[in-house]
Parts: structure tokens; C-alpha cells; sequence
């Protein structure tokens, strides 16, 4: 078996396309353009990579973007009173702080000080917690992406075996979630495990995002299974590769993601979905309020 290769940038093109026309049509009817605040604490060079992606597909869709550079020795005093400037903005429909942030920050006090409602990076509590009970409003970039490139290709979800190699916050564990509110059987496997191919071999849909170039191997897969890699490793030579050796993983899935070119263009395009979201419920939310006001001075 060879697998089709999931082409993330068509996938991905497609859904900014859309997004195009979401954003022409809140302009034109409303006069509203959605805006991300994207907040940066150093210099780290994969996130400056990753920051300046974001913001050059905002404007590609037509999202105003602000880009704050903090130095990395900057107080998390000083972020999140930046965070409060933002949240108060309502020009700004998005707030992402790119992560990670440097040691000395409280990772998890910096992002619940981001208002709910423009935590387009789905990493506030509020919406974690909303994925737990399936029902959340931002849902994280990357596992939607994963979803939508599943769905894009026609992956039937419920009732199959899913493996989740990687257990973050960012990835992981919202991918298990996802996948179990939509009825597939899932296990997640993490640094820890032992013997992961006893897992990874019962793998319907194996999605891997551990961050080590590799670490999956063909004779790991269960053969036509769909394989999403998630992972982006820079090699010592340069080359870009993700979790999974790709030839020898390719020759046992029916399916299965590049790296470059398979996830990695959906996270940056779930992220601009969520923003244009944001901006259509404060839409939403303002003109309830509106009509809220002239009912009661009607009355
Ligand atoms: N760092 C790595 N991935 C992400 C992401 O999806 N969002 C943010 N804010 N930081 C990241």
C-alpha cells in the first residue's frame, strides 16, 4: 500500500478562501474587520517563524493584525497589563500569546488573562473546559485543523481505534478530546509509554505529535491506516522533518500527512477562522444589546 497524501495547503487555501469572503462581507455589511493581537515575549526563532506566518495570513483574509514584541527579561506584570489593554479594545476580536514564554513566566496565569471571548488559541480554562463536555467556543488551532483535514478526506471517525502519540495541552490532549466527542476509541500515549507499538499497531487513525523526528517507524502502523503527523522538527542538515519516517510509514497507511504541507498550514487557518468568529459574536452580542436598549425605552 502507498498513501494518499492529505494535502494540507489545498485543504487549507480552500478554508482561507472562505474565510476571504467572511471578512469582505462583515466589512461591507457592517463595517466590522476582525483584528488579532498577537502578543510575543523574546526571540525564539521557530516562534518568530510561526508569529510572522499568522500575521501575514491575516492580512491575506482581510483580519487586521497587531504584533507586541515584549524583550525576553519583560515582567508578566507588564504582559498582562498589555493583555488588559487588549482585552478592552474592541477593535481586537483575538488575543494570542505565542508560547513558549520564557521561565519565568506563569504560563497558565498569562493566558487566563486573556478574556474569554477573544481567546482565539482555545487555551483559556473556560474554553479547555468547554471541550471537555463538547461544547467549546474556540476550539485550539491545531487538533481543529487536524478534524477538519479528517473530515476534508472523508475519515468516518466514529466507532474506529484513534492513537494520540503526545500529550500536550497545546496538541495532545485536546486531540484525544475532539476525537472522543466524535466517537472514536482513543488512547494517548506520551513520553512515558511503554512500548508504544503495542498502541500505535491497534491505530485506525494515529495522530502523532510528540515532537521527535522518527519516532514512528512503518512496521508501527497498522496497515491502510490513516496517519496525521503533527509534528515539525528541524534537523541537524536543515531539512524540516515531522514525527513519522515517511517512507517507511507511507508504504503501510492509506493516508497520511506531509510535513512540510500537511498540518502545519490548518493550525494558522483554524486560528484566522477563530478570530473571524470572535468578530461575529461581538457583532452578535452588540446588536442584542442594542435591541435590548430599544425595547426597554420603547417600554
Ligand atoms: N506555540 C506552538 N504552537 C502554538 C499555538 O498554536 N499557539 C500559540 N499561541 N503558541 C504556540
Amino acid at each position: 500500500m502507498t498513501a494518499r497524501i492529505i494535502d494540507g495547503l489545498s485543504v487549507a487555501a480552500e478554508k482561507r478562501a472562505q474565510c476571504r469572503s467572511l471578512t469582505t462581507a462583515l466589512r461591507e455589511r457592517h463595517g466590522v474587520v476582525p483584528g488579532l493581537a498577537v502578543v510575543m515575549v523574546g526571540e525564539d526563532p521557530a516562534s518568530a517563524v510561526y508569529v510572522r506566518k499568522k500575521i501575514q495570513a491575516c492580512a491575506d483574509v482581510g483580519i487586521a493584525s497587531r504584533k507586541h514584541l515584549f524583550p525576553a527579561n519583560a515582567s508578566q506584570e507588564a504582559v498582562i497589563s498589555q493583555i488588559a489593554e487588549f482585552n478592552a479594545d474592541p477593535t481586537v476580536h483575538g488575543i494570542l500569546v505565542q508560547l513558549p514564554l520564557p521561565r519565568h513566566f506563569d504560563v497558565k496565569a498569562v493566558l487566563e488573562a486573556i478574556d474569554r471571548e477573544k481567546d482565539v488559541d482555545g487555551f483559556h480554562l473556560y474554553n479547555v473546559g468547554g471541550l471537555v463536555i463538547g461544547d467549546t467556543v474556540f476550539p485550539p488551532c491545531t487538533p481543529y485543523g487536524v478534524m477538519l483535514l479528517l473530515d476534508h478526506v472523508g475519515v468516518e471517525i466514529s466507532g474506529r481505534n484513534a492513537v494520540v502519540v503526545g500529550a500536550s495541552n497545546i496538541v495532545g490532549k485536546p486531540m484525544a478530546l475532539m476525537l472522543m466527542q466524535r466517537e472514536a476509541t482513543v488512547s494517548v500515549c506520551h513520553a512515558k509509554t511503554r512500548d508504544l507499538a503495542q498502541f500505535t499497531i491497534l491505530a485506525d487513525i494515529l495522530v502523532v505529535a510528540a515532537g521527535c523526528p522518527d519516532l514512528i517507524v512503518g512496521p508501527m502502523v497498522k496497515s491502510g491506516a490513516v496517519v496525521v503527523d503533527v509534528g515539525i522538527n528541524r534537523l541537524a542538515d536543515g531539512r524540516l522533518v515531522g514525527d513519522c519516517h515517511f517512507d517507511s510509514v507511507a508504504k503501510r497507511a492509506s493516508m497520511m500527512t506531509p510535513v512540510p504541507g500537511g498540518v502545519g498550514p490548518m493550525t494558522v487557518t483554524m486560528l484566522l477562522v477563530n478570530t473571524i468568529n470572535s468578530a461575529q459574536r461581538a457583532l452578535t452580542r452588540g446588536l442584542r444589546a442594542q435591541m435590548a436598549c430599544t425595547d426597554s425605552s420603547a417600554a
